[in-house]
């Protein structure tokens, strides 16, 4: 059996082991949405430490756990704190906790992260529902066999972000009166932040907003035929935009003046989607 698989297979088992629950929604928590779970109804966390061979997130302000629950009656599975390419993970390991919650029965992805405006249009503090990617500065986490158990070689990568769930995204956001930006998301490695020349680059090939996740994890999703939407808070002007330089703390503080609105926008919008999938 392909080694990536076995893994992912060994994670699974640890996971059925403890947990008796299946998720209809999966959603990965950003910067200053890390507190979102305990606003939910919990059902029950497990640590990633506690799942054999699974990547263990270091970055600071990140927890590590998955918590399962409910938004309003919605079954979500919650990744609070990703697994990031820069803290030194093999890409395969970046994603897998996204195959996991494939796995587990997800058959949304909900991705949140934080990120740098590229638009010129776009300030702190905007939210920005992604409707593509550009992923091409990071390795592919579909490269090394195949997972035929997951899906093909050659997946086709046309609508990664789904139309009906942007739709759904967008018309909440109009229903609670939370301007929506839309975009382009564009990943690098990081972790340093980007260089203005970087910055001036990503906006020539079309990107709005720049981070250092979520692009491979919606590629590994697409894979496995999972439905995949996404909104981005964006916590800062990227680099050369403004002469001021860029600080994580900077990231953090914008992030946690939003979170309030941004968890209002996620919590509504999840429970849209699963009105949708009851269809
Ligand atoms: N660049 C990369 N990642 C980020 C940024 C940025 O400007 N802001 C938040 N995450």
């Amino acid at each position: 059996m392909n080694p990536a698989y076995e893994k992912l297979q060994r994670c699974y088992e640890s996971f059925r082991q403890k947990i008796d629950f299946k998720p209809e929604i999966a959603l990965i928590l950003g910067s200053g949405l890390g507190d979102y779970a305990e606003g939910i109804q919990v059902e029950a966390t497990l640590d990633y430490h506690e799942i054999q061979g699974f990547p263990v997130s270091t970055v600071w302000g990140h927890k590590g756990r998955f918590v399962f629950g409910y938004v309003k009656e919605v079954p979500v599975v919650i990744m609070q704190g990703r697994v990031h390419y820069y803290e030194g993970y093999a890409m395969e390991d970046v994603v897998l906790p996204v195959r996991l919650m494939g796995l587990m029965g997800a058959k949304v992805l909900f991705l949140t992260n934080a990120s740098g405006g590229i638009n010129y249009d776009y300030k702190a503090g905007d939210f920005m529902l992604i409707k593509g990617q550009i992923s091409s500065f990071v390795p592919s986490p579909l490269i090394g066999p195949n997972l035929d158990e997951l899906g093909v070689r050659f997946p086709d990568m046309s609508e990664i972000y789904k139309k009906d769930l942007q739709e759904i995204i967008r018309s909440t956001a109009r229903t609670l009166e939370i301007p929506l930006q839309e975009g382009t998301y564009i990943q690098f490695t990081g972790p340093a932040y980007e260089s203005p020349e970087e910055i001036k680059m990503a906006r020539v090939l079309g990107a709005d907003a720049v981070g250092m996740s979520t692009a491979c994890e919606a590629v590994a999703a697409n894979h496995m035929g999972m439905q995949i939407c996404g909104i981005s808070c964006v916590t800062n002007l990227a680099c050369g935009i403004t002469d001021a330089p860029l600080t994580h703390e900077e990231v953090k503080e914008t992030a946690d003046r939003v979170a309030p609105l941004f968890k209002k926008l996620v919590t509504e919008s999840i429970i849209n989607i699963y009105k949708g999938m009851q269809k």
